[in-house]
């Protein structure tokens, strides 16, 4: 049964591009408590994928910004603050591409200039956002900026490549800015560290299939789905979370503590 944990709150959502995005699921669980957003992506993303169905369901407009580009950004928030007729209260990044990873370029052997344009894309996007939203002073006091990372920050996974080097940036930005947006202006700031999910992005990544089935072996509670996800996305949003930033949280079935399951020792040992 909807609840009304969003009611009044007003936000802006990246990342929508077809019904498996982290941000699509968002946005529906977003509107079924009662949170009214801007749904944006990069221009060609609007064209290309599927975000007029997802607006007319969630009664949102569509703002199509680059994230690498100041002005497309500051466009976006003026025209959010135009809209709502006042400040917001939520944003979710949900935002990553590399392009060493869709060539298929080996870690030993990038591309540096893919390598500054994901990064540029995928982690100083995430700083970007956050100047204009706080140069403008368009976030709410108490309001709440989530972005989406993944454990390859920390941790060894070869095929996730550069994208490792930009979420550990992009989480190390939550932190930095997220000092800031506390102190002045009472915003947190949080990443979520989520469980491998099959979308456009997460199929990408080379070896997907093997390391979807390895974490969920690995999970006591199994991998987090995408739906999860936004579960998790709409209590940071809420104020039922305000005391709580600066933190990568993991949202990973519990993945991200074990060292061995069972079943893996089993899948590995002659029997
Ligand atoms: N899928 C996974 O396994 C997984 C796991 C952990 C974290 N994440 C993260 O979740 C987030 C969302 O990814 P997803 O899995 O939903 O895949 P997705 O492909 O559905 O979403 C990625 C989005 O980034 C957008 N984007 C790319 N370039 C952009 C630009 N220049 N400006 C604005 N938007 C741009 C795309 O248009 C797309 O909507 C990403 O940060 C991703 O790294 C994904």
């Amino acid at each position: 049964m909807p609840n009304e944990l969003l009611k009044n709150k007003k936000g802006i959502i990246f990342g929508a591009l077809d019904e498996n995005s982290i941000a699509w699921k968002t946005a529906e669980k977003v509107h079924e408590q009662g949170g009214s957003f801007v749904l944006t992506n990069a221009p060609v993303a609007v064209r290309m994928g599927s975000i007029d169905l997802l607006a007319k369901k969630t009664n949102s407009i569509i703002v199509p910004a680059d994230a690498t580009s100041n002005s497309d950004l500051d466009n976006l928030i003026d025209e959010t603050m135009k809209h709502f007729n006042g400040k917001i209260d939520f944003v979710l990044h949900s935002i990553g591409m590399s392009i060493n990873v869709r060539k298929g370029k080996h870690y030993t052997d990038l591309n540096h200039d893919w390598l500054t344009k994901g990064w540029n894309i995928s982690a100083a996007s995430f700083h970007r956002l956050m100047q204009c939203l706080y140069n403008k002073d368009a976030m709410n006091e108490w309001g709440s900026i989530v972005a989406l990372s993944y454990m390859a920050a920390q941790r060894v996974f070869p095929d996730y490549n550069d994208m490792a080097d930009n979420k550990a940036y992009l989480e190390s930005v939550a932190r930095s800015f997220g000092y800031f947006f506390g102190k002045e202006k009472k915003v947190r700031v949080n990443t979520i560290s989520q469980s491998p999910t099959p979308t456009t992005a997460g199929k990408g990544v080379k070896g997907f299939d093997g390391f979807i089935d390895y974490a969920e072996k690995m999970s006591p509670l199994g991998n987090a789905t995408a739906a999860e996800c936004a579960n998790y996305t709409v209590s940071l949003f809420s104020d039922l979370t305000k005391k709580v930033t600066l933190q990568n949280l993991f949202h990973d079935g519990g993945f991200s503590n074990m060292g061995v399951s069972q079943e893996i020792i089993d899948s590995i040992t002659k029997k």
